[in-house]
């Protein structure tokens, strides 16, 4: 078959969403498909009236809870008169031809079970989030690929939705009576996508409620424009895979976005295409901006009624300044949320296959800055090159070698396991693994110029057992 044959041709139905609550429906049948039928029904407050000699189980269960009259018997066509719709579900096509006939013949729209084609509506696939309803129907074509569908949106749609679709409900006519129609869609949308809408996620309703007041109260009839917001936002280590639904969500409403040097395009391409970008990043010493500059732009976005992205590379709270960029906003009074990343740490050593911790080589990890402050690598040697425990040093590519051989003059072995990953969790991930003696001559004669981490500790052996991860090379 293909799509240009005459099954395709015909036209499309119509999409609505009926009102039934008090209004009575017929259900021909009680099996499992009117069982179906009759839950929804329910749902809707219809009155249902259900005729067949036999009904299911869960069906009788229902009887008891109310809104269901049962008449034990056959069906008839006269059943159908004074109905607002009929679902014909008997397991005998012919009781239901005639049904749906008559029906037809009374100007009852009717649902036939077991034939589509002489049916006036379909019933879709449905996905419940309280007073939202997302329905999904192929005409018919592929029920089972409805289902799929329909599977996948109830993953990807919190159920929370309904709350959020609630809430708005109570707060629409205030919202009308305060704002001209031209600024409601940028509230609203402020609304479901700023801290409102995250308490709400949270399961906090009354602060969810008391937060729209507000917002309301606050919002300037005239320009439409409330306060903004920043997103302090952990991506990652590089592979998009690993940002959090939390990331991806907010990268997807911010008006303008401040990124570093180290996030990936890929990971770029996901954020919103309206939002402006900023390239603020830095690399070694290569500052494109000064902090304080990043830290003053973000409250001054933020002022100005913008939703505002900091993306940065792995946990914002990991060797990310993060800190002290929300720091300035705290001070401001602007709202903000920090959402965090995997850590270059974890997403490296999950991909290099050497686990950070282990019951036999490492009862701990420490993360340590690689990074000279002030020409100087001031870090408690003695404590850190000692057994049984894990070191990862962040930004210590540079001083490798110097922290190799401190490691080393402070008592761990000179074949201690030490790995450098470079670009971890990426296409162009490499692994070297090799000794504290011998690392540093390893990397220099690498000539990648990506991002590098260094694991140094027992575990890193595991890595020839473990390693699962094949980099494709290409980006
Ligand atoms: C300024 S720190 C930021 C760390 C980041 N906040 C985190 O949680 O991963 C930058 C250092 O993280 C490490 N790093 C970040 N991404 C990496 C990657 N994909 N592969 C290896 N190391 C990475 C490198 O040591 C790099 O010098």
């Amino acid at each position: 078959m293909t799509v240009n044959d005459d099954s395709f041709q015909r036209p499309a139905t119509y999409p609505i969403a009926l009102r039934l609550a008090g209004r009575c429906v017929l259900v021909a049948g009680g099996g499992r498909v009117a069982a179906r039928r009759i839950a929804r029904l329910r749902h809707a407050g219809a009155q249902v009236r259900v005729i067949a000699p036999e009904i299911d189980d869960r069906l009788r269960e229902d009887l008891v809870q109310g809104g269901i009259e049962w008449l034990c018997r056959r069906v008839e066509p006269a059943d159908v008169a004074g109905v607002a719709l009929c679902f014909a579900a008997t397991d005998d096509p012919q009781v239901n031809a005639e049904l749906a006939a008559a029906a037809r013949a009374q100007g009852v729209p009717v649902q036939r079970a077991d034939d589509a084609e002489d049916s006036d509506f379909l019933v879709p696939a449905l996905v419940d989030r309280g007073p939202l309803q997302i329905t999904v129907s192929s005409d018919a074509a592929a029920p089972s690929l409805t289902r799929r569908l329909r599977g996948h949106l109830e993953t990807l749609v919190p159920r929370a939705y309904g709350d959020l679709a609630a809430l708005a409900g109570e707060f629409r006519g205030q919202v009308r009576q305060r704002l001209p129609r031209s600024a409601r869609p940028a509230f609203w949308s402020r609304v479901f996508d700023g801290p409102v809408a995250e308490h709400v996620f949270a399961g906090h309703l009354a602060q969810a409620r008391s937060e729209l007041q507000a917002a309301l109260e606050q919002e300037n009839p005239e320009t439409g424009l409330g306060t903004g917001e920043v997103y302090l936002v952990g991506s990652g280590p590089g592979d998009p895979d690993l940002l959090t639904f939390r990331a991806l969500r907010l990268m997807q409403r911010a008006d303008v976005v401040l990124h570093d040097s180290l996030i990936s395009p890929a990971i770029l391409d996901l954020v919103s295409p309206e939002a402006e970008r900023i390239h603020v990043g830095k690399r070694a010493a290569r500052h494109t901006l000064p902090q304080g500059d990043i830290n003053s732009l973000m409250v001054e976005l933020a002022q100005a009624g913008k939703r505002v992205l900091r993306l940065k590379g792995g946990d914002p709270f990991v060797f990310g300044r993060g800190g002290e960029e929300i720091a300035e906003l705290a001070e401001a009074g602007l709202p903000f949320q920090i959402v965090p990343g995997i850590t270059a740490a974890n997403g490296c050593a999950a991909y290099a296959g050497i686990p950070l911790t282990h019951r036999d080589h490492a009862q701990s990890v420490i993360f340590v800055t690689g990074h000279l402050k002030a020409g100087e690598l001031k870090l408690s040697w003695p404590e850190l090159a000692k057994p049984g425990q894990t070191l990862v040093f962040f930004m210590g590519r540079k001083n490798l070698a110097i922290i190799c051989q401190r490691l080393i003059e402070h008592g761990l072995p000179a074949d201690w396991p030490a790995a450098m990953v470079i670009d971890g969790t990426t296409a162009r991930q490499r692994l070297i693994a090799a000794t504290l003696a011998d690392l540093p001559e390893r990397v220099a004669a690498d000539t990648s110029t990506g991002a590098a981490l260094l694991i140094v500790g027992e575990v890193v052996r595991l890595h020839a057992k473990l390693g699962w991860f094949q980099p494709s090379g290409e980006d």
